[in-house]
Formats: C-alpha cells, sequence, structure tokens
C-alpha cells in the first residue's frame, strides 16, 4: 500500500507530538530564577558579539566588553520574543486554515505553547538580567499585521528556520561555554531541547513543499525567503545596544558589518540552515542568489 504525502506529513507530527509530551521544560520548574547571577561572567561568547575585532572592540575595557555582551543579548532575546510571537500566529493560521484536528494541526497547537513558554522564560532572563527589552521600530510592528495574508508555505516556514537555526548554532556553542552566566547557559539547554523538533517540523514541511511545487511555484517562496535572510541578519543586533559603552549606534553598527568576523561569524550560525536550503532548491535563480551572497551568511563553499 502506497504512503500518501498527507500520512507521511502526518507520521512526522505524531512522531513530534510524542516528543513534546516526553522532554519539555516548565521555567518556573527548570530554572532557579532567585539563584544570584555571577560577578565577571559574560553573557555571550567574545568572538560571537558584533564588534569582536575591530578597533572599536579594541578600545573597550573588560567591564564594558561584559556589559556589551549584556546588552547584545538582550537584543537577541527581545527579537527572539518578537519571532516567537510571529511563529505563534502562523502556527495558528495553519490551524484554522488546515484540517482543525488531525495530527498536523495538533502538532502546531503544541509547538504554539511551546514558543509561548520560551518567550516567556526570556522574558524572565531579561527581568532577572534587568536590563530593559530593545523593541522593534514602529513600522515594523505595524509590518506584522500583514503577516495574515503571508501564505503558508515553504517561505513561510523558511522564515521559521531562518531565527530558529541561527539561534540554535549560537546557542549550542554558548550553553556548554563554561565563562558565560549559568542562569543564560540554562535558558539555552532548555530552549535547545525544544528547539530540535521545532527544526525537524520546519525542514520536513519547508522540503515537502518545495518538492510538490514545479519550477514557478517555487520561485516565490525562493526570493522572498532569501530578501528576508537579506533582511534579518543585520536586525538581529540593535544598533541602540551600543549606546550602553558610549558609542554611537550607526558607528557601532557599521564598524560590526565591516568587522572581521561579521561574515564568518553569520557563516557559522547559518551553515546547516544554508546547506539545507541549496539541497532543497531554496538556492536557485539570479536574484535569490544575489540576495543570499550579499546578506553575507553563505558559506563560501556554497556560493
Ligand atoms: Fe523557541
Ligand atoms: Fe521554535
Amino acid at each position: 500500500m502506497t504512503v500518501t504525502d498527507g500520512e507521511k506529513r502526518d507520521r512526522v507530527a505524531s512522531r513530534l507530538l510524542k516528543s513534546s509530551a516526553e522532554k519539555f521544560f516548565d521555567p518556573e520548574v527548570d530554572m532557579d530564577w532567585d539563584a544570584p547571577l555571577e560577578d565577571g561572567k559574560a553573557w555571550l561568547p567574545e568572538h560571537r558579539q558584533s564588534l569582536y575585532g575591530t578597533k572599536l572592540w579594541d578600545k573597550l575595557t573588560p567591564e564594558q566588553r561584559i556589559e556589551l555582551g549584556k546588552q547584545e543579548l538582550a537584543s537577541i532575546l527581545s527579537y527572539a520574543i518578537y519571532a516567537e510571537c510571529w511563529v505563534g500566529m502562523m502556527f495558528l493560521r495553519s490551524v484554522t486554515e488546515g484540517d482543525l484536528i488531525g495530527k498536523r494541526s495538533q502538532y502546531a497547537l503544541t509547538e504554539t505553547g511551546e514558543e509561548a513558554r520560551h518567550s516567556t522564560m526570556f522574558a524572565q532572563l531579561l527581568c532577572k538580567m534587568g536590563v530593559e527589552p530593545y523593541r522593534q521600530p514602529k513600522f515594523l510592528l505595524y509590518m506584522f499585521r500583514f503577516i495574515s495574508f503571508v501564505p503558508l508555505g515553504p517561505f513561510a516556514y523558511g522564515s521559521v528556520m531562518l531565527v530558529e537555526e541561527i539561534l540554535d548554532r549560537a546557542q549550542r556553542e554558548a550553553m556548554n561555554d563554561p565563562t558565560i552566566q549559568p542562569h543564560v547557559r540554562q535558558v539555552m539547554r532548555l530552549h535547545v531541547m525544544e528547539e530540535a523538533r521545532h527544526i525537524a517540523f520546519a525542514r520536513d514541511e519547508v522540503r515537502r513543499g518545495m518538492e510538490s511545487r514545479g519550477r514557478i511555484r517555487r520561485a516565490p517562496h525562493r526570493f522572498f525567503l532569501a530578501l528576508q535572510a537579506f533582511g534579518v541578519f543585520p536586525n538581529l543586533v540593535h544598533p541602540s545596544i551600543y549606546r550602553s559603552v558610549g558609542i554611537n549606534p550607526l558607528r557601532g553598527f557599521i564598524a560590526a558589518r565591516r568587522g572581521p568576523h561579521y561574515k564568518a561569524n553569520l557563516q557559522y550560525f547559518c551553515e546547516p540552515m544554508a546547506r539545507f536550503f541549496v539541497d532543497v532548491g531554496m538556492y536557485e535563480g539570479f536574484l535569490t542568489k544575489k540576495l543570499w551572497r550579499m546578506s553575507k551568511g553563505l558559506p563560501d563553499d556554497l556560493i
């Protein structure tokens, strides 16, 4: 008996639903929020900070580097909350516009619940750090309202991957780094555990979505994903963070973009995802390739 594509997708969703029931966390229980922060510990690995290796970095004192890392982490956590809210909105749409009660809908609801817990945990960490969140500009928040019109499919799930896979790669490295604040490492460990499922689901949807479309129908998905990658990467770190160490935001932003490690770090964060996108046909077409190259996230051997 042949198994239909729908049945295969349901099997993936069933497997992930089982995993969600077996392996999950609750930030109220699995985080020791009362434990004090450790003096002198970093918030992010130095070599992954945006100004690392620049002349501006050389002028900073060790304390300023730690402070900048704290603000950079605050910016990434704030961005992650926005992104997870967006993922939740998209998943809820996949339920209402989908079959409502099938395995994929059940999994979409479960993943939405997990993302809500993650964002709660990120908010708790920001409160523990004693920093203000970095808000997105008003016009972008208005753009959020148009998310309801973005067609579901490879572009939508690929956009989810853009944030999830970059964070995953960064967190897997930092969570094992003993120089980082214990609270941050534990948040990363918990997040990575559940995101592995999310990435598996998004990858499966992107692969199947691309396979089921012909050349013409694939084109807008891959173009808009490349456009999104081009826009998202510079946005992860809010330029206002540089003010915390007396650096003009524009100057800091330009220095980071031109820094000797910007491209290498971005390529490191993007590598598994970029290889996957090439493999499923997301990296095709003149404009798409140009945008990916301009985004600097693609490993050199794929260009
Ligand atoms: Fe998450
Ligand atoms: Fe996720």
